[in-house]
């Protein structure tokens, strides 16, 4: 049998295989979940080595790394897939229609959490590989695999993993499966990622919660205190305010530009699609440019003094948010750190007592966008999906995929088959039944296509 026929023929068992799994609550963020983030791993690892493929689990100093190789000669090029293996947290639970890690088919989609972020779209490579070992049909390339456990909660270990093991991971081209498309059936190459950088900031007022009556005028009030903070990030066009934010970010080139502007914006959709009223961005970009080429910072959660049934007339003895801020090429997320801490330290008055605590980051990436591996990759796309692909870039970031460039010098294949309405971190994650077959059949001939780049 050959490896697309085997494909056609496991329709059913590829889908099983998945939704066992997709039942790992492998939430990494969250410490009560070690264990079934460590089942996971041995899971995945035990999946691998019965389709073939050599694997072990390897230690990062956080959560493992499954890892994974087939080798044959060194005559062929060797790709290097890379995937996550751990998922978001899935709260509020109560929103999900179904419970988030039994995973079933509704409709027309895959739900669960991780169905499209990110193990449906690393089973596709799997079951592509799985079709040339079960079929006995002789891989054109080596394969390695590396499969994260701690992408979700900010891979902050994998760098130096990789750092410490560039002879395993030596490789022609990285395969990345972890975006989306640009739409429904309209697959995509994605050619950039935003960085990341993360801070926490607590605001500490009395020493306990006092009687908003008895204190309040002269007592300074935390919360109020960092809701000034916040509100002092941006000015009213939608722009950072922390002094040097915007020091290295280089402007759009006019390609960038037009090549954004050639693709297809519904603006009422989309503000349908999330429930909102209007947009509210960085002024004089267009949506794509402010989300996929322009640093941002955001709230993700702020925490403090009451908020339980009825009132509560306190003045709170602190106050916390953690925020993000995206980043885009050459703004360095521990200096964006540095930045923001003192901005805040300067607009901060002396009676405010606050803490910062800097996680640092990853840096943003670009990816060509032309040369032979791209024209492969294209024609994968098309031989899975029937469509040709087209070039756009993503705001979302996947770590290590900046430390593949600077420490082995190599270039990643952002092959997204998901969608962006995929609900990825949000209740109901979804993965479309169609997406998650057409993903299978691009990542079967992206084997054949990338065999027959020339090496160098
Ligand atoms: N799959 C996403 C990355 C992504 C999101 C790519 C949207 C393209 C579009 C990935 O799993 C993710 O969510 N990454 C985190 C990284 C962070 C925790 C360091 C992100 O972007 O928030
Ligand atoms: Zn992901």
């Amino acid at each position: 049998m050959d490896p697309k026929s085997f494909l056609d023929q496991n329709k059913q068992k590829r889908l099983d295989e998945l939704f066992t799994f997709l039942k790992f609550p492998s939430v990494s963020a969250k410490s009560e979940h070690k264990k079934d983030v460590l089942a996971c791993a041995e899971w995945l690892k035990g999946h691998l080595s019965e389709m073939g493929i050599e694997s072990k689990i390897m230690p990062t100093g956080g959560h493992p790394v499954v890892f994974g190789s087939k080798i044959g000669s060194s005559e062929k090029l060797t790709l290097l897939y890379y995937g996550h293996y751990d998922v978001q947290p899935p709260e509020p639970l109560e929103l999900w229609k179904t419970a988030p890690f039994e995973p079933i088919v509704d409709g027309e989609y895959i739900l669960a959490r991780g169905a499209t972020d990110d193990k449906g779209q690393l089973f596709t490579h799997l079951k592509a590989l799985e079709a040339y070992l079960a079929t006995g049909t002789e891989l054109p390339v080596n394969i390695k695999l590396l499969i994260e456990g701690e992408e979700e909660s900010g891979a902050e270990n994998l760098a130096n993993f990789v750092k410490n093991n560039t002879e395993l991971l030596k490789a022609d081209i990285v395969v990345v499966s972890d975006s989306s498309q640009f739409g429904k059936d309209q697959p995509a190459v994605t050619f950039g990622l935003r960085g990341v950088a993360f801070v926490e900031v607590k605001v500490t007022g009395p020493n306990r919660d006092l009687h908003s009556g008895g204190f309040g005028g002269a007592v300074p009030n935390p919360v109020n205190e960092l809701a000034k903070i916040i509100g002092a990030m941006h000015d009213s066009d939608g722009r950072v305010l922390i002094d040097g934010f915007y020091d290295n970010v280089q402007p759009m080139t006019d390609w960038e530009k037009r090549q954004f502007a050639q693709l297809p914006f519904d603006e009422s959709e989309l503000l349908q699609s999330v429930g909102c009223k209007g947009f509210h961005g960085e002024k004089g970009y267009t949506v794509y440019e402010q989300v996929w080429s322009r640093p941002t910072l955001d709230i993700n959660g702020i925490t403090g003094g009451y908020q339980g049934e009825g009132g509560k007339t306190i003045i709170p003895s602190w106050a916390s948010c953690k925020i993000t801020m995206r980043l885009v090429p050459d703004q360095e997320p521990g200096e964006i750190c540095d930045k923001f801490e003192k901005y805040v330290r300067k607009i901060c008055p002396d009676y405010v007592d606050f803490e910062i605590t800097k996680h640092g980051g990853a840096g943003a990436v670009v990816v060509p966008t032309e040369g032979p591996w791209l024209e492969a990759a294209g024609r994968a796309i098309k031989a899975g999906f029937g469509i040709e692909p087209v070039y756009k870039k993503e705001g979302g970031s996947i770590p290590v995929v900046g430390t593949f460039k600077s420490v082995l010098g190599l270039d990643t294949l952002l092959l997204g088959w998901g969608q962006n309405g995929d609900n990825a971190h949000s209740p109901n994650e979804r993965f479309s039944l169609i997406d998650f077959e057409r993903g299978c059949y691009s990542a079967l001939a992206l084997i054949d296509e990338l065999a027959k780049v020339e090496a160098g």
